[in-house]
């Protein structure tokens, strides 16, 4: 196992470019399995992750011609391959899930599996609304990897999303493209819509619909009126009708919202810093973490704003200065999950105490994260309860240099980097080498800091 160690950085200043997105750069992979013609793809995510995708495409008879970041993913002459061979996802869920969706619907006998940490994560989450298609899937006894999918008649779903998952969403959405069937799927939080947009930047006939209130006379009070909606069960429905069929084309892929989120905690916690992130993904169902920071008191302005194929992207400038608290739950959740380590490292410095409940899902990424979270943050000095959503984060608190342990998570390893950075003395990472997965860079951009 690594270890890496950070010393406390004094002021951040300049300009970053952070790697690719992830979550788009998987779906751009993916899907250039069920194109018609080439896909090229720009500024492909870093990391093993993305990389498991492109070995997953190989796998199942897809060229993938790698130049640095530019990727050209020629789709399965014939269609897609069974593959005799386990698909070995790696470390990420997304490739497993999405794949697994893409494979059931197409009916491909495959096994896929993945690391430690990813047999343990929930998957009968897509097993259960995938069955409900009539596709032949099954999952180890616990409802873990290893997934084995078979031939099978499929049929269309509606279907209520019961956790607020976008990989279950883009799961099913990837089985209906593989079978052609319609798939509708209704969400009670949204969660991020990379895989709606990706589609129809590919010419696929992808659509959402809010429901949204009306106002009615009140019937208790007719002097007064009323919002209702016409249902509480869900607020989106995406809709991917049958037979749909992807073209091939070109994605510019825009740098990782969760990996600048990184350089965003680090100038908000370092004093004096001003830090100016180019070309980073803006979408809304990503950057909660900005508007909860900017509700916080952050100094933190959005330019440049521009659409590059179907996604909003721009630069982000931050300025050091002092946060207050703030509850944060409900229906933020599912936007800001992948930062939600970070912000409870930037709510130790904050002047009182931050409070994040219904997070329960954390405890289901790459690591128990409420648990990382709290060991951590405790040995770093700061003082911190546990719920079984979430947590509670006295601020104020001087942060010291400790022993941190990754738990073989990115996000865990790069959050406390931050954290190391802003502390005092001397901070070991071990288990650094969880970066990789995300931001193999990360601890070479972190340092390119350093004056
Ligand atoms: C992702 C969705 C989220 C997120 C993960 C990437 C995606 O997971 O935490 O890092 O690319 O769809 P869930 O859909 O399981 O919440």
């Amino acid at each position: 196992m690594a270890e890496t160690t950070i010393k406390r950085m004094s002021k951040l200043t300049g300009v970053v470019t952070v790697p690719g997105d992830k979550s788009i750069s998987h779906r751009a992979a993916l899907l250039s399995l069920l194109c018609t013609a080439p896909l090229e793809v720009n500024n492909y995510a870093e990391g093993d992750d993305c990389a498991r995708s492109l070995d997953a495409v190989r796998a199942l008879g897809g060229t993938v011609e790698q130049e640095g970041n530019r990727v050209r993913l020629t789709p399965p002459v014939g269609g897609l391959k069974t593959s005799s061979e386990t698909i070995d996802c790696g470390n990420s869920g997304t490739t497993l899930r999405l794949l697994t969706g893409l494979l059931a619907g197409a009916g491909i006998s495959a096994r896929l599996t993945g690391d430690a940490s990813l047999r343990r994560r929930p998957m009968q989450r897509i097993v259960e609304p995938l069955r409900r298609m009539n596709a032949t899937i099954s999952a180890a006894p616990e409802g873990t990897p290893p997934l084995v999918t078979g031939p099978g008649e499929i049929i269309p779903i509606d279907y209520i999303l019961p956790v607020a998952s976008a990989q279950v969403k883009s799961a099913l959405l990837l089985a209906g493209l593989a079978s052609g069937v319609q798939v509708i799927v209704r969400e009670k939080i949204v969660t991020r819509d990379h895989t709606e947009r990706l589609l129809q930047h590919l010419g696929c006939a992808c659509t959402t619909e809010e429901v949204t209130p009306e106002t009615i006379v009140d019937p208790d009070d007719p002097r007064r009126k009323k919002k209702i909606r016409a249902t509480d069960e869900y607020r989106t429905s995406v809709t991917l009708p049958a037979r749909q069929m992807l073209v091939g084309g070109t994605v510019d892929v825009p740098g990782d919202f969760s990996t600048a989120a990184n350089f965003i905690a680090a100038g908000l916690l370092i004093r004096g810093s001003h830090i100016i992130l180019k070309g980073v993904g803006l979408n809304s169902t990503r950057t909660a973490f900005v508007t909860i920071l900017k509700q916080m008191g952050a100094e933190i302005a959005i330019k440049n704003r521009t659409i590059v194929c179907g996604e909003p992207v721009g630069d982000i400038e931050v300025t050091y200065g002092p946060l207050k608290p703030r509850k944060i739950s409900g229906d933020s959740i599912p936007a800001i999950i992948d930062e939600i380590p970070l912000l409870a490292v930037i709510a130790s410095q904050n002047e009182g105490t931050t409070i994040i409940r219904d997070a329960e899902e954390l405890r289901y990424k790459e690591s128990d994260r409420i648990a990382a979270v709290v060991r951590n943050l405790k040995a770093m000095g700061v003082k911190i309860g546990e719920f079984p959503d979430g947590f509670a984060i006295e601020g104020g608190a001087e942060l010291n240099g400790a022993e941190i342990d990754s738990f073989g998570d990115h996000r865990i390893a790069m959050a406390f980097t931050v954290a190391g950075a802003a502390a005092h003395g001397k901070t070991v990472i071990s288990g650094s080498e969880a970066v990789t997965v995300s931001c193999p860079r990360f601890f070479t951009m972190v340092e390119g800091f350093r004056s």
